[in-house]
């Protein structure tokens, strides 16, 4: 397994190209399952996540082309002949049991593994299956795999989500395209991946408004077709590339970079002290090399603090003058960078879902792992300013979110190299 070793550097200046947003791409991919027509997909990210859904697609016999050097997906389900998700691909990936709802939509039936818990928290199912039990399907669980049977097709209903579910939401668009009449999902998603998904589905033929409210009608079609999409910007890996010059200093230029994307996260990072600018070609941050300032930080589904930037901005904040305080209200378990963080001489003190920082004045360079993608990219750009050498391990967390992230920072002049273990 490699190692990514990152040494304190000085500024950064220079650009960073920003790829197509992962956690949208793959339920994009899922939507294919919805049409016999081919779907395409451009501004693919070449990362490992994407992989392992396309050999679980591949495995339900949709067929998966990439041109293009991987940039360009052609997914074409023509016909669906397997309708089981082995628990050996779901386990790997949990928006692999977003395949669930396009297939039970269209085949009237499908098998799909539980995806089990993960580091960041125990990540439940049921809200997926409450969504798709209200559209008529019938459900059982048997030796962890989650049976959903309509043979005679889903049926239109009112979901109402308790709290605000991603994959759940998503889940339940993907279905309620291919049920009889209409579909009204109240306190659903409005992530931008979720606004993505749905244009996408438009673009292959579904009748959908609300996306990106709290309240979306789906009416049911009888079939989808082929479309061509663009994946949008992927926020989580522009927030977390525009941290690297507030922490380090200098000038950066996130090409592709959108405010709306990430709002309530840049007027954080400005009341650090960092200045961003809206450019002709994304968004510029600029920081003179000071100490930031101390902030508090409230995850929150969209438009809120992204729960997927937590970490990253934890790291910034380690060196902030003053206390900061960051409360992590999505995930149970997602502060496992903090001891990680406090080896390199972070001040931490994490009591259940609530972190106080104090701000030193330097990290040190250490050896240290993470055991989730955000967790490890926050110890990489906490490197980016510790005195010494800092290496992570467990690189295959940070290549299954991450493209390139070398050429990515080593192209703005950060020292960063991959190592074999
Ligand atoms: N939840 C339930 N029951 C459900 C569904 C969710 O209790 O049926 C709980 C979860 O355990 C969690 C909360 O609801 O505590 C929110 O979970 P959500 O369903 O919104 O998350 P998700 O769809 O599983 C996606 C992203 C995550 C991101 C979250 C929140 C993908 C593939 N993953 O997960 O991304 O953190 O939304 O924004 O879209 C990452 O990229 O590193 C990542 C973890």
């Amino acid at each position: 397994m490699d190692k990514i070793i990152v040494t304190g550097n000085g500024p950064l200046n220079g650009e960073i190209t920003i790829s197509g947003a992962k956690n949208t791409c793959l339920k994009l991919m899922t939507a294919a399952l919805l049409s016999d027509e081919p779907l395409t997909l451009t501004n693919v990210p070449r990362l490992s996540d994407i992989g392992t859904l396309s050999e679980l697609l591949e495995s339900l016999g949709c067929e998966v082309a990439l041109l293009n050097g991987g940039n360009v997906m052609v997914l074409s389900a023509g016909t669906i002949t397997n309708r089981k998700a082995e628990y050996e691909m779901v386990r790997k990936l949990r928006a692999s049991f977003n395949v669930l709802g396009p297939l039970v939509a269209r085949e009237g039936e499908a098998t799909v593994s539980l995806p089990g818990g993960c580091a960041i928290g125990a990540r439940k199912v049921d809200l997926h299956l409450m969504a798709l039990e209200k559209l008529g399907a019938t459900i059982t669980l048997d030796e962890g795999y989650v049976h959903c049977s309509a043979p005679n097709g889903l049926t239109g209903a009112v979901i109402e989500f308790p709290f605000v579910t991603v994959g759940g939401t998503e889940n339940a668009i993907t279905a309620a395209t291919l049920a009889k009449g209409t579909t009204v999902i109240k306190n659903a998603a409005r992530e931008p991946d979720t606004v993505d998904l749905c244009k996408c589905l438009t673009a292959m033929g579904a009748k959908i408004t609300g996306a990106g409210t709290s309240e979306i009608t789906i009416e049911g079609v009888d079939r989808l077709h082929g479309a061509t999409h663009e994946v949008i910007a992927d926020r989580i890996e522009l927030g977390t590339f525009m941290i690297a010059p507030a922490i380090a200093g200098g000038e950066v230029e996130l090409i592709g970079g959108r405010r709306d994307l990430v709002d309530v996260f840049c007027k954080k990072l400005e009341a650090t002290g960092v200045v961003i600018t809206d450019t002709k070609r994304g968004l510029k941050v600029s920081h003179n090399g000071d100490r930031l300032q101390a902030i508090d930080v409230e995850t929150e589904p969209f438009p809120g603090f992204p729960t997927d930037l937590q970490a990253q901005m934890m790291a910034a904040l380690c060196t902030a003058e003053g206390t900061s305080k960051l409360h992590e209200t999505i995930f149970e378990n997602r502060f496992m960078h903090a001891p990680e963080l406090i080896r390199m001489g972070a001040n931490i003190d994490v009591q259940g879902g609530h972190a106080t920082v104090t701000g030193v004045s330097k990290l040190k360079g250490a050896q240290v792992m993470a055991t989730d993608l955000r967790a490890s990219v926050s110890l990489i750009l906490a490197g980016l300013a510790a005195e010494g050498e800092t290496t992570v391990g467990r690189v295959y967390h940070l290549d299954r979110g991450y493209e390139r992230i070398e050429e990515k920072l080593g192209g703005v002049g950060a020292l960063i190299k991959r190592v074999p273990e």
